[in-house]
C-alpha cells in the first residue's frame, strides 16, 4: 500500500471510530470529508437542537467528543498528525486532522482506544461508594490535560448545582417549542440511527439531590433505588467563550469520559443549566467568575446491582464520511 492510501485508510478508520462519540440527545451533529490525505470535520446544521442550542454550544461541545475520537483511533494505529481548529470556519471545516508519521503505539493509546466501545451514558443510580479522591484527581488532571478544567463541587456547591438544575428543567418544561424539539429526538426505539431510545433512560427518574434530566419520556431502564449520596458533582470549564473553545471542551470532555470509563467510573452529563442562561449565570458564579462553564458533570461508582443501558444507535457511516479522492 501506497503511504497515501495508508493514511486515507487511516482517516476513513478515525471518522468510522468517531461515530461512537456521545452527543446532545444523540444528535451526532458532524460529518467528516476524508480530501487529499486529511480529515476535514464539519458541524451539521440539520441536527442541531435550534431551540434548545440556539447557539450551537452543544452542537460544539458534540463534534468535540467526536474529534477527540477520532484522535484516539489514530493513536491507537501510531499515527502522529496536526490539528487545526480553524478560529472563524464560517462554511469551512470547524478541525482539520493532518497525519504526519508514524510512532510506537503506546499501551495507553490501545487501552483508550478499548474505551471508545465501553463508555455510554449511564442514567441508573450510582452506588454509596464515593469515587476515591485519587480517581477524581485523576480526571481533573485528564481534562486539563486535554485544555480544560474540572472544578469538583463542595457539598453547598451541590445543593447551588440541584437548584440551578431544577429552574433549568422548570424553564425547559414550559416551552412548547423545546418540549416539542426534545419529543424528536428522545424515546422509542429509534430506528433511524439517532436520538436517545427508551432503553436509555429511567423507568422513573430516581430521587437524588441532583435531578437528571427529566425528557418526559417514560423509558424501560431499571434505574436502581439508590441515591447520589456517593456522586461527586463537578463543573467542566474553560478561559474562553468562542466556538473553539466549545469545541475544545467536548475533546476534554471525550478525554475524562474515556479515563472514568476504564476506571468503572460512570459519568453522566447534565447540560439544562448550561443552556439557559440564568443558570449558565449561576454556575459561573460558583467558579467564583474565574471561567465560562461548559457541563456539569455527575461522577458516581457503578452500581453493580442492574445491568447497563444498551449502546444507543448511531448513524452509519456511509451518512456521516464523505470521501472525496
Ligand atoms: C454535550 C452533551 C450534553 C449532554 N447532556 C445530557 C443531559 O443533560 N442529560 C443526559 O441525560 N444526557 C446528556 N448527554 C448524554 C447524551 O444523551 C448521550 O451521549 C447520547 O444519547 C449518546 O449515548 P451514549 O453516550 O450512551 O453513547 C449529553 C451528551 C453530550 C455530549
Amino acid at each position: 500500500m501506497s503511504n497515501a492510501e495508508e493514511v486515507k485508510k487511516a482517516l476513513v478508520q478515525a471518522a468510522d471510530a468517531a461515530r461512537f462519540a456521545p452527543s446532545i440527545h444523540n444528535t451526532q451533529p458532524w460529518r467528516w470529508v476524508v480530501r487529499d490525505g486529511r480529515l476535514e470535520l464539519y458541524g451539521v446544521a440539520e441536527r442541531q437542537l435550534t431551540e434548545q442550542d440556539p447557539e450551537g454550544r452543544m452542537l460544539l461541545l458534540s463534534c468535540g467528543t467526536a474529534l477527540h475520537h477520532a484522535q484516539v483511533a489514530l493513536d491507537a494505529e501510531g499515527w502522529r498528525y496536526e490539528i487545526t481548529r480553524p478560529e472563524s470556519p464560517e462554511n469551512g471545516p470547524i478541525a482539520v486532522i493532518r497525519p504526519a508519521d508514524r510512532a510506537a503505539i503506546s499501551p495507553d493509546a490501545t487501552r483508550h482506544f478499548q474505551m471508545l466501545q465501553v463508555r455510554r451514558t449511564d442514567r441508573r443510580t450510582v452506588s454509596d461508594e464515593a469515587v476515591p479522591d485519587d480517581v477524581v484527581s485523576s480526571l481533573v488532571k485528564a481534562a486539563e490535560e486535554a485544555g480544560a478544567r474540572l472544578h469538583v463541587l463542595g457539598r453547598d456547591q451541590v445543593l447551588e448545582l440541584a437548584a440551578a438544575v431544577d429552574q433549568a428543567q422548570k424553564a425547559q418544561d414550559t416551552d412548547d417549542r423545546l418540549r416539542a424539539e426534545t419529543a424528536e429526538w428522545v424515546g422509542g426505539d429509534r430506528p433511524e440511527g439517532t436520538g436517545i431510545p427508551a432503553s436509555a433512560l429511567p423507568e422513573e427518574l430516581p430521587l437524588t439531590t441532583v435531578a437528571e434530566r427529566d425528557f418526559q419520556v417514560r423509558g424501560t431502564l431499571a434505574a436502581g433505588d439508590g441515591h447520589d449520596r456517593g456522586a461527586t458533582y463537578a463543573v467542566l470549564y474553560g478561559t474562553g467563550d468562542d466556538a473553539v473553545d466549545w469545541l475544545r471542551a467536548g475533546e476534554a470532555l471525550s478525554r475524562l469520559w474515556l479515563a472514568a470509563a476504564e476506571q468503572a467510573v460512570s459519568l453522566l452529563p447534565l447540560s439544562g443549566p448550561v443552556e439557559i442562561p440564568s443558570t449558565r449565570v449561576a454556575l459561573r458564579r460558583m467558579l467564583g467568575g474565574t471561567g465560562h462553564p461548559f457541563l456539569a458533570l455527575r461522577l458516581g461508582s457503578l452500581d453493580p446491582t442492574h445491568s447497563a443501558p444498551p449502546h444507543t444507535p448511531r448513524l452509519p457511516a456511509g451518512q456521516v464520511i464523505e470521501i472525496a479522492d
